[in-house]
């Protein structure tokens, strides 16, 4: 089972920012996933719309200049990284999911995804594109053909995984509140991987394994990693909530 971290080791380290992917590659996560905005003609790494719960500003991201976002500090600690940033310092070591949270120009987000294949050293199998919006998916592959999209759902669906075939999907990703058996065997028939999202907890994670899930999203990959080895785990390896 892939253990992604979501939005780097987010348990250890300030969410989206270099030092969380730093810990996860410290931790040897399979994956990243990071959540983007377009704002000011740039791709910034940054989670909410709002700035309060990460930055302690008031109003909206989208509504500064780049160079008022590079001033921030996530957590009082870190900066607001790009896209490029992020893509520089992974530099192909792992497999990277990028989530859009706010609508992106697909030519800049293609741009990006070129520079990831040929200055920043990842492979096309690396990189993963998702969305709750999946028109803007729809747009990205026919745009960049070659693209791994990832299909995000937080609901269980009457027809499962059919929403992910409609879109040419390359994997499912699902909510671990909602998802079940006949989500994953759904999914697996259509030929497509199921990775679940938010995963911290060890009753989960073995929950997961058996149902047969590929991977999850966890804000501690080293916890996931331990857990899934067998080796002994509490709960107060979960050191860093905010
Ligand atoms: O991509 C999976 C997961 O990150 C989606 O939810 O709110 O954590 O971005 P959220
Ligand atoms: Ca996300």
């Amino acid at each position: 089972m892939l253990i992604i971290a979501h939005r780097g080791a987010s348990a250890e380290a300030p969410e989206n920012t270099l030092t969380a992917i730093g810990r996860a590659i410290d931790a040897q996560a399979d994956g990243i996933e990071i959540d983007i905005y377009q704002v000011d003609g740039e791709i910034f790494v940054f989670h909410d719309r709002y700035l309060e719960r990460l930055t302690a500003h008031p109003g909206r991201l989208q509504d500064l200049t780049a160079g008022q976002i590079r001033t921030l500090k996530v957590f009082g600690q870190q900066p607001v990284p790009t896209l490029e940033e992020v893509l520089t310092f992974i530099n192909g070591q792992c497999m990277l999911n990028i989530e859009i949270k706010g609508e992106v120009d697909p030519d800049k987000l293609c741009h990006m995804l070129d520079l990831a294949l040929n200055r920043y050293h990842f492979q096309q199998p690396q990189l993963i594109v998702s969305s709750f919006n999946h028109h803007w998916l729809k747009h990205m592959k026919s745009q960049c053909p070659w693209l791994q999209l990832g299909a995000l759902s937080a609901n269980c669906m009457l027809d499962y995984a059919a929403f992910a075939t409609a879109l040419n999907a390359y994997s499912v990703h699902a909510c671990v509140d909602f998802v079940n058996q006949q989500l994953v065997d759904d999914a697996h028939q259509r030929g497509m991987p199921i990775y679940v999202y938010t995963v911290d907890q060890a009753q989960d994670i073995e929950w997961l394994k058996k149902m047969g899930v590929d991977g999850i999203f966890t804000n501690h990959p080293q916890y996931a990693r331990n857990v899934l080895s067998g080796l002994p785990v509490s709960q107060n390896e979960m050191l860093w909530h905010h």
